[in-house]
């Protein structure tokens, strides 16, 4: 979610004009950031467009909203919508609650009843609708149009990746706030990431294996017409689908889904409505505007998706013991999280080489999502092929 992280937003775009102004960047463009009001909303805010498709503006009207869920047959009432156990103690901007929904285990993303939340609901609800069905993309069921303003999705079982991997597979719910903060932090230093039992070749392709799911969901977004950007892809905004019921952690099997598309954009994003969207640590340099300007396109999704890869790898948040301010004068100066701390030994040489390429300082270097998948695909192959006839068998059935 943009500008989800622990310093206010005021602060955070003093933070980024810093970083712009250490770098040299436009004058016009601090000029047109000064004249554009403080960041007091979180999402970018599409609008319903002649397509339906999210686009960056003001809020729909409500009945454009109704009009273009109902289309789609996503337009929900909220009397059927049965809401159960809260998933986070702490509350984030907008809650995630277990529901029910024509008989059907869901959660529901609950926003505030405020201007704020009414736009970011539509953007997110318009955004996910306009999207389309993709089997790494967290299912849409609907959303409603009215209060209790929400978003109903599939329940993805497993909990977050996030959880998954720096938090030993806590479950969902248990307790802490999942958005990207301080909190994550400390929670990452508490729990070691992957359990030592586990054979090292097959939680590789695990992680590949989820990896490439992820993956699979930018390349499908990214091949739109036009390209729609997630522009938050990290592991606290993947799913995974399914628990083992003897661990109650994720189920070595699950698929992961792409989820929180409340950042999400159709490009060509405005440069001045692109700056700094996302989260600090997993944010490309030019959303920092470290070359002088905003650019805003697929690559950054891949850089992001290259800190994700580094997540899963290293068992680590980005720059895991900087502030953010310092993490984005490192974004910012060319120290990707690969320069900051390096991976364990033994992770394999392709991926961490696809990992640097996907955290290019330039943008242009960057593989795109295809060719990431490819390489993902080719590294899943050879760590089947070495394994153990057991363990392939195991992996192969996930990846279908
Ligand atoms: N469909 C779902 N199934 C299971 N857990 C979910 C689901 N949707 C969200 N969550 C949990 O809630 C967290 C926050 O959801 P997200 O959509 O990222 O909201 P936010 O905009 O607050 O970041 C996720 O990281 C995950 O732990
Ligand atoms: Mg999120």
């Amino acid at each position: 979610m943009r500008a989800r992280c622990s310093v206010s937003v005021r602060a955070r775009y003093a933070i980024v004009s810093a970083v712009y102004a250490s770098y040299g960047a436009a004058r016009s463009l601090a000029l047109a950031l000064a004249r554009r009001a403080p960041w007091s909303v979180r999402h970018a805010v599409p609008a319903a467009s002649a397509d339906g498709r999210a686009r960056g503006g003001a809020p729909p009207p409500a009945s454009s909203l109704v009009e273009s869920l109902a289309a789609r047959g996503h337009l929900i009432d909220p009397l059927k919508v049965t809401l159960g156990e809260p998933l986070r103690a702490r509350a984030s901007y907008a809650r995630c609650a277990r529901a029910t929904w024509r008989g059907m285990e869901a959660v529901a993303k609950v926003f505030p009843e405020d201007a704020e939340g009414e736009a970011t609901h539509a953007a997110e609800a318009l955004m996910l609708s306009s999207l389309g069905a993709h089997r790494s993309i967290v299912r849409f069921l609907g959303a409603t149009a009215r209060a209790p303003r929400m978003l109903v999705l599939q329940w993805a079982a497993g909990g977050s990746l996030h959880d998954d991997v720096h938090n030993a597979g806590r479950a969902v719910g248990t307790g802490g706030d999942v958005g990207v903060g301080r909190d994550e932090r400390i929670d990452a230093r508490r729990a070691p990431a992957v359990p030592a039992a586990q054979p090292a070749r097959s939680r590789w392709a695990r992680d590949v294996r989820r990896a490439l799911n992820v993956c699979a969901a930018l390349e499908h977004m990214h091949s739109l017409q036009p390209p729609v950007l997630h522009r938050d892809v990290k592991a606290s905004n993947v799913l995974l689908s399914a628990a083992d019921p003897a661990t109650g952690r994720a189920a070595p099997a699950a698929s992961a889904l792409l989820c929180d598309f409340g950042s999400a954009c159709v490009l060509p994003a405005n440069e001045s409505d692109s700056l700094g969207i996302g989260t600090p640590g997993w944010m490309a340099p030019e959303l920092l505007g470290a070359d002088g300007a905003v650019h805003c396109g697929c690559a950054a999704d891949v850089y992001s998706f290259g800190a994700l890869l580094y997540e899963l790898a290293a068992g680590a948040l980005p720059y895991a013991n900087l502030a953010e301010a310092e993490m984005m004068r490192a974004a910012a100066s060319g120290t990707s999280p690969l320069d900051h701390a390096p991976l364990p030994a033994d992770t394999p040489a392709p991926l961490s080489a696809l990992m640097r390429d996907c955290l290019a300082f330039d943008a242009r270097e960057r593989p795109d999502a295809r060719r990431v998948s490819e390489r993902l695909a080719e590294l899943l192959a050879e760590l089947l092929g070495e394994g153990r006839e057991g363990e392939r068998e195991g992996l192969s059935c996930a990846t279908a």
